[in-house]
């Protein structure tokens, strides 16, 4: 139920917020998620919270915008203190899948400038084995077909195989906030997301990947019996 689901991702933002502290310099997150943590943040901000915000996306930095939610850029604050964001996809070591919203590359870099990164999610987002959400990899426009083949290589090599999906939208290539196209690769089981990811940086046309992984201490988990905390 999507109310359910909406009321969930309330809660989990709702604790996330507990741990900013006034002053803080936070990376922001994209997706339904993150974005119900902006209009929390929204709110403490009106009744006087100071922190400054760095979108991990177009879309969240507009949100911002429209709240009134302080943003800076990277390049202004290039070391954040903390970073909130959801996930596609969350296994017991918080290894995750993002980039179901196309903001990955963004999404990574931000979170690599964060002293630390806590994800938020509803329980539907936990699994044993990551890979069953299409895994986003983000490639440069040039030579897509090269790439793509590169890839399905990599993915044979390490026995994992599964349709490689350019994202459309409205009938046309998604294009990312980079400028980029995205893989959507269904390999259904990612036993060894480590591999899979150096495999995937060795080809030349892959910008950057949703495999998140060493990124996250924790991830705040609502769910129908309440909210936890996994610890990395
Ligand atoms: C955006 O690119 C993604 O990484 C999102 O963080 C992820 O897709 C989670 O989105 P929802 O909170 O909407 O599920």
């Amino acid at each position: 139920n999507p109310m359910d689901a909406r009321a969930l991702k309330i809660e989990a933002a709702r604790v996330a917020l507990g741990h900013v502290r006034d002053g803080a310099r936070l990376g922001i997150g994209t997706g339904s998620t993150a974005e119900e943590f902006v209009r929390l943040l929204a709110e403490k901000v009106a009744a006087g919270m100071k922190i400054i915000g760095v979108p991990t996306s177009e879309r969240t930095a507009a949100l911002c915008r429209e709240l009134g939610v302080p943003l800076s850029t990277l390049d202004e604050t290039p070391e954040l203190d903390l970073t909130i964001d959801g996930a596609d996809e969350i296994d017991r070591h918080l290894s995750l899948i993002k980039g179901g919203g196309g903001a990955l590359l963004r999404e990574k870099i931000v979170a690599a400038a964060s002293r630390q990164m806590i994800v938020i999610a509803d329980e539907s987002k936990m699994v044993e084995t990551l890979g069953k959400f299409p895994l986003p990899i983000e490639v440069n426009r040039f030579g897509l077909k090269a790439t793509e083949l590169a890839i399905a290589a990599v993915a044979r090599e390490l026995n994992l195989s599964g349709p490689l999906t350019l994202r459309m939208t409205n009938g046309t290539p998604f294009v990312t906030d980079g400028g980029h196209f995205i893989l959507d690769a269904s390999f259904g089981r990612i036993p060894d997301p480590r591999a899979l990811s150096n495999g995937l940086f060795a080809v030349p046309g892959v910008v950057e990947h949703g495999l998140f992984l060493g990124l996250a201490q924790a991830a705040i988990i609502a769910s129908a019996n309440g909210v936890r905390t996994v610890h990395a």
